[in-house]
């Protein structure tokens, strides 16, 4: 039997991910991808199907807190989400991400919150920012808790970047390869890029050593990452425009919502064979 991450995906692999076997994949060329899980049955799905990174992102606020963006996620809110991943997934590498106030005002209060992640069984955390956030990265990859970067469009600024918009375009490239150059030498096992041109992220793919991890950042990227979902398409509308829906879950379940219903409603469910005796 193979350890090595590509059998991962035939379902083989009795460990988990590391930030060693991405570090390897890349170094062998070979692209993975990552999806967002909040709960149990998707987090044991996704890890049945290969999935070898599982991100709980704070995308939960949009996605199952019933907040209109990530900024009111708080650490109450992601732990137990955290929590869930974890003990229902034996092989991917469950990243958690600090949400919004958690991590900015001082390194010492990301190493306290970023343990607590791991202490729920998470292996790694995500944290949003550039130069600034350097300080928070060194300590929380010289105490023992991976980091993943991420730059771009950050949906935690969304206030001060003036909405949800392409990130990088001009002068502003060059600034984002040479943040993207201080998280790597800051500690970061990895980059999210999200919604950044193309040629940008393959840029950073090419300048950096660690992978990449693109939404809405092309092809060239080592890696991609889509909130699950948005990629099953149960997510309501056409979404953005880097966004390919593999499946249309909304209507699956809207259908099976609507079936149920109406055989309660007339009476052929339940059905004998659905009693006991
Ligand atoms: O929270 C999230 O889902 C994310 C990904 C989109 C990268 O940060």
């Amino acid at each position: 039997m193979s350890d090595s991450l590509p059998s991962l995906y035939g379902g083989i692999t009795s460990r988990r991910v590391t930030t060693r076997d991405l570090q390897d994949a890349k170094d062998r060329g070979e692209r993975w991808a990552m999806l967002t899980s909040y709960d149990m049955l998707t987090a044991q799905l996704f890890d049945e199907v290969g999935i070898p990174v599982l991100l709980v992102g704070d995308s939960a606020g949009n996605n199952v807190l019933g907040y209109e963006s990530t900024v009111p996620v708080t650490m109450e809110d992601m732990l137990p989400l955290v929590r869930g991943v974890a003990r229902s997934t034996q092989r991917p590498l469950v990243i958690a991400d600090m949400p919004f106030g958690s991590y900015q005002e001082s390194p010492a209060q990301a190493l306290h919150n970023a343990v607590r992640f791991l202490q729920v069984g998470a292996q790694a955390v995500k944290l949003e920012g550039g130069s600034h956030m350097v300080p928070q990265v060194q300590l929380l990859t010289q105490s023992g808790v991976p980091v993943m970067g991420h730059l771009g469009l950050t949906p935690q600024s969304v206030n001060t970047l003036g909405g949800y918009k392409v990130q990088g375009r001009g002068e502003a490239g060059d600034r984002l390869v040479e943040e993207a150059l201080k998280l790597e030498a800051a500690g970061a096992f990895a980059l999210v890029l999200e919604v950044v041109p193309r040629d940008l992220a393959e840029r950073v793919t090419k300048e950096l050593a660690i992978p990449t991890v693109g939404i809405g950042a092309g092809a060239a990227t080592d890696a991609q990452v889509l909130v699950w979902t948005d990629m099953a398409g149960l997510t309501p509308g056409k979404g953005p425009k880097f966004l390919k829906k593999y499946a249309d879950l909304r209507t699956i379940l809207g259908d099976a919502a609507r079936a149920y219903a109406e055989d309660v409603r007339t009476g052929s469910y339940p059905a004998d064979e659905h009693g006991y005796l």
